[in-house]
Order: C-alpha cells, then structure tokens, then sequence
C-alpha cells in the first residue's frame, strides 16, 4: 500500500474532512444578491459525499489580496483539505480568482481547469471563456469553478472523481462518496 494512502486511511477513520466553500462576487459580498453559489457546492458535497465533514463558508469581493488572504488562512489557519471557489473566473477587469489560486499555490494542477472546460463546451459555446484552474497549497487542493449553479455541478461531476485520490496524495482525510452519485477512483493498490 502507498504510504501516503495508508497515513490517509489511518487519519481518515478519526478526522472530519474541513472543506472550505468560498464564493467570490462583489455584489454578493455587499449583499446585493443573494449568493447562489456558495450554497449550491455545499448541497452538491451533502448529495456525494458520505464520509464525515465540515464547511467553512466566506463570501468576498473580487479583490485578489482578499482573495489570497482567504485561501492561506483556510489552507494555513483552518486546516481545510479542500477548498473549492465560485465565480471570478471569467476575462472580465474583476475576475481574478485564477491568478490569487494560482499565487498561494505550490502546484498548479491544471488538468483540473482542462476537463472542467472540455466537460463545459460540450453545454455552452462560453465555457471557454473560463481561465479556472486548480492547485495545492500545502495539504490542501484547491479548485476553481464558475459562478453559475448550474456550472457547478456540471464541473463538480467532472472532476469530484478524481478528489479523494488526490486528497490521499497530500496527506489528507480519506474522503469516501456516494457511489451512485460519483465514483471516486483510487489506483488499485
Ligand atoms: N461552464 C459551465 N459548465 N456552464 C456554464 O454555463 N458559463 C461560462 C463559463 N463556464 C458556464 C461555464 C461563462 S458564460 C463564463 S463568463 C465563465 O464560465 C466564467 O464565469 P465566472 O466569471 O462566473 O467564473
């Protein structure tokens, strides 16, 4: 067995996953609309995952020191294996979600944002216009997805399979889902 698995099962049977869920909108953040994003990627991670966790939401405005600052303390401070970012991803002048990720982050993991995208051309021509991307900070993945709801879940379905493996690879709690929502897939040992 892979040592980083076998740490990870251990810690897995005692910890509860920290999972951070943070939207990132200025009109959100000034409570102009109602965040619809956070919300819906905490239903989403409820609907597929069965092993324990927990959510540590924040609602900030399209600043990229707020938004570096947020990602350190949940990665640093919090202890979050995950966390996971709504909206900021487009070209326009107040998306830059992709680049605060990118700056706190050790590894880019861009096969993320890759399948993201191709999953999303094949529902909407503008998912190109998408630059979200992924990374690790420490012991903890973080992703970027859209802001629509319903571009979360579409996203999330893509990539959520390859999550708990990757949370195994950093040191993580082992994350178990829902078979009939995602099949998570680990290597067999
Ligand atoms: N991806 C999916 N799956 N579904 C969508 O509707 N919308 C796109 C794209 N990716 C979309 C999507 C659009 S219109 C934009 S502008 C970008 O995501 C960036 O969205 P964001 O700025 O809210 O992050």
């Amino acid at each position: 067995m892979n040592a980083n698995i076998a740490a990870s099962e251990t810690a897995g049977a005692k910890t509860t996953a920290r999972i951070g869920i943070v939207t990132v909108s200025d009109r959100a953040s000034r409570g102009e609309y109602q965040d619809r994003g956070g919300p819906a990627i905490g239903d989403y991670l409820r609907e597929t995952l069965n092993s324990a966790w927990s959510a540590i939401e924040r609602v900030i405005p399209d600043e990229r020191p707020t938004i570096e600052a947020t990602l350190r303390a949940l990665a640093d401070d919090e202890h979050c294996c995950l966390i996971v970012t709504t909206g900021g991803t487009g070209p326009a002048p107040r998306d830059v979600t992709p680049e605060a990720t990118l700056a706190v982050c050790e590894k880019p993991l861009p096969g993320f944002g890759e399948l993201m995208r191709k999953v999303s051309l094949e529902k909407v021509p503008t998912a190109i216009l998408s630059r979200q991307t992924a990374g690790i900070r420490g012991r903890c993945l973080i992703v970027n997805l859209p802001g629509q709801p319903k571009a979360i879940r579409e996203c999330l379905d893509a990539v959520m399979p390859a999550i708990p493996y990757c949370i195994d690879l950093i040191g993580g709690p082992f994350l178990t889902t829902v078979p009939e929502r995602v099949q998570a897939f680990r290597p067999a040992k």
